[in-house]
């Protein structure tokens, strides 16, 4: 399973790739004005950090709009991959930069039906949000579930993306069901790591050090 980091900060994104963590970075419009740069610097930034797949979002909604702002995206850096939203004109777009061999992750995915769609439309990857799923009282993870099955039934090559991770409960989740990916924020990652009894275990073993006799 890969996983990504979900954040627009070069601070986050650089102690996740010492901790050996991420494969790949995803963005959105909201992570990047965080970031508080203009977004070709942001991404390039990024690009120097990570070497794997960037996730970079298209701001138009017309289908011209979003090719002519993904191949500028896309030749920004070999690794970016052009984010476009899953709507009709999004759809057509994704079909043209596939086509060019451009790769994309079709976002903002809330049912099995959109993600078959984005599937035929030749989408490297698809990223269904648990998260804001949850937020309305059903169960995002029921996404996932669905789409792997899906996708293994037609042998679709459309990666399952996992995003809006907000625990990891999700994480683990998407890893059972056989997700190609989760992108989940830096505060996610971090928590993966912990646990109270590794920090119990480590606090005893070095309170117990201290008996042991010098040699
Ligand atoms: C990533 O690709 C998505 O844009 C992101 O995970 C959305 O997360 P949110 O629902 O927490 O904003």
């Amino acid at each position: 399973m890969k996983i990504f980091i979900d954040s627009g900060d070069i601070g986050e994104i650089k102690e996740a790739a010492q901790m050996g963590a991420i494969d790949g970075v995803t963005t959105n419009p909201s992570l990047l004005a965080k970031a508080g740069k203009p977004i070709r610097q942001a991404i390039l930034e990024i690009c120097e950090v990570v070497d794997g797949p960037v996730s970079a979002e298209v701001l138009s909604t017309d289908t011209e709009g979003m090719l002519k702002e993904g191949r500028e995206l896309a030749k920004l850096h070999p690794n970016v991959v052009v984010k476009i939203p899953l709507i009709v004109d999004g759809l057509k777009a994704t079909r043209v930069l596939s086509s060019e061999k451009i790769k994309t992750n079709v976002t903002l995915c809330f049912s099995p039906a959109q993600a078959v769609l984005a599937a035929k439309a030749g989408a490297t990857y698809i990223s269904p949000f648990v998260g804001r799923i949850d937020d309305l009282a059903e169960d995002g993870m029921k996404l996932i579930e669905q789409l792997v099955t899906i996708y293994g039934n037609y042998d679709f090559d459309t990666e399952i993306l996992v995003a809006s991770v907000r625990h990891p409960v999700h994480f683990v989740q998407a890893a059972l069901l056989g997700a190609d990916v989760a992108t989940l924020p830096f505060k996610v990652i971090t928590q993966l790591a912990q646990h109270p009894l590794t920090d119990s275990g480590l606090k005893r073993f070095l309170e117990d050090a201290k008996k042991i006799p010098k040699g």
